[in-house]
């Protein structure tokens, strides 16, 4: 059995943005939608997902459990058409939106790396 990963502190990570760097702002996110956030410093690169779902918000790094794949393509859609998971576009993993964990596909049982983050004032910041 796979266990989740801790949670992802982003200042920890090599080329990360430091704690309190903004990630994205609540009123930039309609009900259900997603947003895909890269950070970026010298060759290092960070990228994560927000997705906004019915009364909560989920960080999670963008990076399938079964190719290291983004999920996403090239937009900021990361909920499959019912809009109840999470999918992989690259071979239709699924993930529940509240903790990441694969319901079906390829990585079944394994899980998204859920991120460390606050929601202050409106907006979500890294910790
Ligand atoms: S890379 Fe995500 S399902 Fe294969």
């Amino acid at each position: 059995m796979h266990k989740p990963p801790p949670l992802l502190r982003l200042g920890d990570v090599p080329g990360g943005p430091e704690a309190g760097t903004l990630i994205a702002r609540l009123a930039d996110l309609p009900t259900h939608g997603g947003k895909d956030v890269l950070f970026k410093k010298d060759e290092l690169r960070v990228n994560v997902f927000v997705q906004r779902w019915q009364n909560d918000v989920f960080v999670y790094e963008n990076c399938c459990p079964h190719a290291h794949t983004p999920l996403n393509l090239a937009n900021d859609r990361f909920l499959n058409l019912s809009e109840n998971a999470l999918i992989c576009r690259t071979h239709g993993a699924l993930f529940t939106i509240e903790d990441g964990k694969c319901i079906g596909g390829p990585c079944q049982g394994q899980y998204l790396r859920a991120v460390d983050f606050e929601v202050k004032s409106g907006a979500i910041y890294s910790k």
